[in-house]
């Protein structure tokens, strides 16, 4: 059985691309069959999957405006147990053009069916908005993963995101179908000062088990590995975040029971 994983939250850089090329990394080692959903019009995820801006046409954009089909869309990557539907970084009115569509927050959801049994793990990286291409990645979601950062102000912004995730499911209610609240992950944890660690413990206060066990440290290996392109888990697999993400990883499969 497959399932389907949005990466979201609203507020910017804290760490949903970073979570969504790693633990796709992660599963993939566990022998997972994975494919990522790149729904960020900055395509961070498509070019760290190794996937050049020049060497496609079609991206999820087309998809999600119904001009392409998702299996024409999806490339392969160096690792045979990783596909990706990829990320344009010109795409302009593109909440525009979903709002016409009368099917407009199911579009992904109908897609997906095409592909969904073909993969263990569907992982989708949300920009950050709460738009119709966050809407869209919900409702073809089972769970979310909310990735907060453990720095000041963290939990600024998570009521506007948990109100949505709430009129999601009402939407796939309709449909007799659920959205959970996967995990809460904690990430860039600076395990040097208390500062962090006080975020962690509001977090945990507020979402109580929804919080994932590992928490991801602020790590040096980690932004350098964007800086190349590439997942932490392949840039230096031994570093404190690769770790961490490998642990995650199986903390998802045991969620997934
Ligand atoms: N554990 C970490 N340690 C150090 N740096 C990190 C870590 N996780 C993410 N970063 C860095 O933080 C920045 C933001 O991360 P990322 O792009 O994953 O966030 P995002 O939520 O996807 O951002 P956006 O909202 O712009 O899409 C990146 O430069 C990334 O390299
Ligand atoms: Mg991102």
């Amino acid at each position: 059985m497959s399932i389907v994983l949005s990466i979201a939250n609203q507020k910017g850089g804290v760490g949903k691309t970073t979570t969504a090329i790693n633990l796709a990394s992660s599963l993939a080692l566990l022998g997972k069959r994975i494919l990522l959903i790149d729904l960020d019009y900055q395509a961070n995820a498509t070019t760290c999957m190794g996937i050049h801006r020049g060497s496609f046409d079609k991206s999820v954009f087309d998809c999600l405006t119904e001009e392409a089909a998702i299996p024409d869309v999806i490339r392969l990557t160096d690792n045979p147990l990783i596909h990706v539907l990829p990320a344009k970084t010109t795409v302009e009115g593109i909440e525009e053009k979903i709002i016409l569509n009368t099917n407009r927050d199911f579009i992904l959801h109908t897609q997906l069916k095409l592909v969904k049994e073909d993969y263990d793990y569907i992982l989708i990286d949300c920009p950050p908005s709460l738009g119709y291409v966050t809407t869209n990645a919900m409702v073809a979601s089972d769970g979310v993963i909310v990735p907060v950062q453990c720095e000041f102000l963290a939990m600024d912004g998570l009521t506007q995101l948990l109100n949505t995730i709430r009129l999601v499911q009402a939407k796939k209610k309709v449909n007799m179908e659920t959205l959970t609240i996967f995990g809460v992950l904690l990430t860039m944890l600076d395990t040097r000062t208390s500062a962090g660690f006080q975020v962690v413990n509001e977090v945990k206060t507020y979402f109580g088990e929804k919080v994932f066990q590992t928490i991801i440290p602020r790590n040096i290996s980690c932004s350098n590995a964007t800086f190349y392109g590439v997942p932490v888990t392949e840039f230096s697999p031994k570093s404190k975040s690769s770790i961490s993400y490998q642990q995650l990883a199986k903390e998802v499969i045991s969620r997934n029971g």
